[in-house]
């Protein structure tokens, strides 16, 4: 499961800069604005914009119709302008004819009900029409311009992430499983269909997890979920596929959501030559700083370690939350260095100019309603400077990381059905307290799937796997047989990948990795409770578990209906932690595994709030506070922001970043 990368990557594009610009969606303006946005562009060092992301109903304005001469102006306006075009081929917005015309292009809740047009993603992965109607643009848009100077990218669809559970879909997800399973036994068998007596007598009784009278059949649930995001990824492919016969040379993308629950984003990211994520904190979030840093950290490592595209992120506010905060002054310039130093060789925005109409109006975009004059856009251009200057010594490199995070997407869909004993194990939220403490410790953090290779790593940390197959398993135990330490959070190796749970409740080789001997019985926490254990306090889940007599260290919960049993278990370089610790406690945990594993923060010292990351021979210190900060850098340095020579420690103002050659 590790990305081999043969075609064309990043570095094709970024031809070592980094990239700066955004969706840029011109069709939006009169033509006279597009000569106003190509100066303000060149003004703020733009050079790259994405366009036609939403384009389908102008460029087709009726079924085969085409309409191409706007864009063939813009496109040539972007090159004389010096600015790369990265052109998205427009199919997550289908034209209002084709539901009109083909209403079974429309994709159906679980209840039923049709998304009509009238907003985006309306279509339906398993339609043959629209797949028919997605081709065809598809292969006029890259016959037209795969040729043109100003095209330096691909970009497929939008943000994939619509489920249909309507009847073509149905079809589709019979053959689906048909190839899974090959035969209906198979199917009842690892659905577990015994239970409620939902036995299939016939391959056309079986439909998507529709509305039911009460909780439905999880395996049914899950295979839906994996099912859903290889058919996006079949539409992905298709439209990949045509732009590549047109343009090998020519790398191709798609952008991710941050962490979203809809594709398993591993095995999407074997299919692309570069890994996009779209990437919006929220900026009163205290902890913003630690979930882009997770993403961050995540793009990187589906990127197989390389550089990575941060394709769209706010300028300011976003519209979509329920308050919508603007980005105070200089957080923009922060979080975008923040992207780079841990390994964005592209630093995007949605959207180039804002909307004065649609959905969208008072979302955020480069250049925001205040104009020229507006901070947004003056920050902008100090960025694009910036970025400019230092784009030739950043751009192409690495970042070594001796710690990695393990997540499956498919452990998520089975953890969080129905039927479970908490609700209030929200998998994401967990992942996010584990890799804060990692963040907060200085580790340097990559993710990675169960079954990579892990011997890269002296520490693997598993916040939580609920789901993990034989092949994973024994990719931990060889992983721990081999050197490496193991910290494994609660509630991980239960079920079998078809939700089984395993025999004694945790799968016997872990527990006999970990030295439990008995796990009688788990204890999940409500809302706000917490145990205490011997030095800390544990939340979300408690587990009631015996010890084998091998274990080499225990801390015991202390008092209450599990006293004295194991909290935290450690045998040889395994360690199991059965709650979760507080975040300080969390964070020593891990500190002190680190250290026993001879793994070193990126800086020592460094005061709270301050980011460091080594990228290739460059130090980025961040100061994610609004207070000044005296950091400690042992050494000479020049900082390539200022050009300034620094000396073994350095100042940082609010919001202040240094980037640090040596
Ligand atoms: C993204 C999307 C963009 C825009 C943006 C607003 O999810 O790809 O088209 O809607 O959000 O934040």
């Amino acid at each position: 499961m590790t990305r081999e990368r043969t075609g064309p990557t990043l570095a094709d594009a970024t031809r070592g800069r980094v990239l700066f610009g955004g969706d840029y969606n011109p069709e939006q303006w009169p033509e006279e604005v597009w000569h106003e946005d190509v100066r303000l562009m060149q003004a703020a060092g733009v050079n790259s914009v994405t366009l036609g992301v939403f384009s389908w109903a102008k460029l087709e304005p009726s079924p085969g119709a085409r309409e191409f001469g706007w864009l063939d102006r813009l496109m040539d306006l972007m090159h004389d302008h010096g600015i790369g075009v990265v052109l998205a081929t427009p199919t997550s917005s289908p034209p209002p004819w084709m539901g009109r015309l083909h209403p079974e292009t429309l994709p159906r809740d679980e209840n039923g009900q049709i998304e009509w047009w009238g907003s985006r993603q309306h279509f339906s992965h398993s339609s043959d029409t629209y797949r028919r109607y997605a081709a065809a643009i598809t292969e006029d848009l890259a016959a037209r311009y795969g040729g043109h100077p100003a095209l330096t990218m691909w970009h497929i669809n939008n943000e994939y992430c619509t489920f249909d559970w309507g009847d073509e879909a149905a079809t589709t997800f019979r053959d689906w499983l048909r190839r899974k399973y090959g035969t209906l036994d198979a199917l009842n068998e690892a659905w577990g269909t015994a239970f409620w007596g939902q036995g299939h007598g016939d391959w056309d009784e079986v439909l998507p997890p529709r509305r039911a009278h009460y909780m439905k059949n999880p395996t049914h649930v899950l295979d839906f979920r994996r099912f859903t995001s290889d058919m996006l990824l079949e539409c992905y492919v298709i439209e990949r596929d045509i732009v590549r016969r047109h343009t090998p040379h020519i790398p191709v993308t798609t952008n991710f959501m941050p962490m979203w629950v809809g594709q398993d984003a591993w095995r999407w990211a074997e299919e692309e030559d570069v890994v996009s994520v779209d990437l919006y904190p929220d900026p009163r979030d205290p902890l913003g700083a630690q979930s882009g840093a997770l993403v961050q950290d995540m793009t990187r490592s589906q990127a197989g370690g390389g550089p990575w595209m941060l394709m769209e992120q706010a300028a300011g506010p976003v519209n979509w939350r329920g308050v919508n905060h603007p980005k105070p002054r200089g957080l923009n310039r922060l979080w975008s260095l923040q992207a780079v130093a841990r390994g964005a060789d592209a630093v995007c925005y949605f959207q180039w100019r804002q909307s004065r109409q649609g959905a969208e109006k008072f979302h955020s975009g480069m250049i925001g309603h205040a104009g020229e004059q507006g901070r947004t856009y003056q920050e902008v251009k100090r960025l694009g400077a910036e970025l400019a200057a230092i784009g030739g010594q950043v751009a192409g490199h690495r970042i070594g990381a001796d710690v990695a995070v393990l997540f499956d997407w498919h452990s998520w869909w089975a953890g969080a059905q129905d039927g479970r004993l908490s609700s209030e194990v929200d998998h994401p939220q967990v992942v996010r307290s584990w890799h804060r403490a990692l963040w907060e410790a200085h580790l340097t953090t990559a993710f990675a799937h169960p079954e990579h290779d892990l011997s890269p790593y002296r520490l693997v940390v598993v916040p939580q796997l609920y789901l993990l197959t034989d092949a994973a398993i024994e990719n931990l135990l060889a992983y721990v047989r081999g050197g490496g330490t193991l910290v494994s959070g609660f509630l991980t190796g239960i079920a079998d990948e078809d939700d089984r749970v395993r025999p004694g409740g945790m799968d016997a080789r872990l527990r006999e990795l970990f030295g439990i001997r008995t796990l009688h019985e788990w204890w999940p926490l409500d809302a706000g409770e917490d145990v205490e254990c011997d030095g800390f306090r544990g939340t979300l889940w408690s587990e009631e578990i015996e010890a084998a007599a091998d274990a080499d260290e225990i801390v015991p919960y202390k008092g209450g209906e599990l006293d004295g049993l194991p909290a935290v278990l450690r045998k040889g370089r395994a360690w199991y932690v059965s709650t979760l610790p507080e975040p300080a406690e969390l964070r020593g945990l891990l500190t002190r595994a680190a250290a026993d594993a001879g793994v070193r923060p990126v800086l020592e010292g460094l005061p709270d709030g301050v980011e460091a990351v080594r990228r290739g021979e460059l130090l980025f210190v961040l100061n994610h506070g609004r207070d000044e900060v005296t950091v400690v850098v042992p050494g000479t340095h020049r900082d390539l922001l200022t050009g300034a020579e620094v000396t073994d420690s350095l100042i940082l103002g609010r919001y202040g970043v240094a980037v640090l050659q040596s």
